[in-house]
């Protein structure tokens, strides 16, 4: 079996497609749920012949590190295990960095002032517009969560089993907390202290990577010799989406860049 196979990558993706269609729409889901359990029981015939042969036949990608390092955190470690953790991965790093990457293009494109900003130290400021990026446009908009003890949150009793819901995108524009919080700042004290990855023991385990390629996809629209902007002509963006939410659609033109462009 090819450790890179275009066909089962992009299988992969429609079905994760599929299933991530079912988690965005919310409680309206009688046409899509059987839909997304077709699609979850397909996803997991295709991949597990993938995740049984990286069993056997061990490389240095990331199927066979999870059979390496499973065994050694979990004594009963099996199949099951590792085809879930597969998944969590797949699911938690794909739709996730899409969004976050048409959100922080979006922003690029809808302010000419912070794409001019990026014109100068560029790989210093590519990884602070990220983090603005993130935390205005996160991609994942709340997370649930049960209280493990009596606690007061805000000022607000909360009782042990309670069940909160956390708006993490709102708390990414509190005021208390940043100023000028709907604001492009690349001069943050803090720039990577807001919750898009989540904060505490349970958080993203996938943020490095995330940031890595944002950065590496902003460099490089950015290092084009033409530039990008929303195209007029056709519907412009607006924010869609329920738990993982992005602009859309993104209907940009290529134009020769204009001179200030030229100062990279
Ligand atoms: C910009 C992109 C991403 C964003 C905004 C994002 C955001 C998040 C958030 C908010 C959580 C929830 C943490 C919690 O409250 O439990 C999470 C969990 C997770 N993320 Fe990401 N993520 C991104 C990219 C990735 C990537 C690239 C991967 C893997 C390669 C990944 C894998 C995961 C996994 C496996 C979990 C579940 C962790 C657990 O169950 O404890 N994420 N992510």
């Amino acid at each position: 079996m090819p450790w890179r196979d275009d066909e089962f990558v992009q299988g992969v993706i429609e079905l994760n497609a599929q299933i991530m269609a079912w988690i965005g729409l919310g409680p309206n889901r009688a046409e899509t749920t059987p839909i997304a359990l077709a699609a979850s029981s397909e996803l997991t015939d295709t991949m597990l012949p993938y995740v049984r042969e990286r069993r056997s036949n061990s490389g240095d990608d990331l199927i066979s590190e999870v059979w390496r390092i499973g065994p050694t955190v979990l004594s009963d470690f099996v199949e099951a295990d590792a085809m879930g953790i597969c998944r969590d991965l797949l699911m938690g790093g794909t739709d996730t960095t899409t969004h976050a990457l048409a959100n922080a293009l979006y922003l690029l494109l809808a302010n000419t002032k912070i794409s001019e900003a990026m014109l100068v130290d560029r790989p210093a400021r590519v990884p602070l517009f990220v983090e603005e990026a993130l935390r205005l446009y996160g991609t994942v908009q709340y997370r649930l969560r049960f209280a493990n003890q009596d606690c007061d949150v805000g000022g607000i009793q909360v009782k042990k089993n309670d069940l909160l819901i956390t708006i993490n995108a709102a708390a990414n524009r509190d005021p208390t907390k940043y100023s000028c919080p709907a604001d492009v700042n690349l001069n943050r004290p803090r720039p990577r202290e807001h919750l898009a990855f989540n904060t505490g023991p349970r958080n993203c385990v996938g943020a490095a990577l995330a940031r890595t390629e944002m950065i590496e996809a902003i460099s490089a629209l950015l290092n084009q010799t033409s530039y990008l902007r929303l195209n007029s002509q056709l519907p412009a963006p607006h924010f869609h989406g329920h738990f993982t939410r992005s602009f859309g659609p993104l209907h940009v033109s290529f134009d020769p860049a204009p001179s200030f462009f030229a100062l990279r």
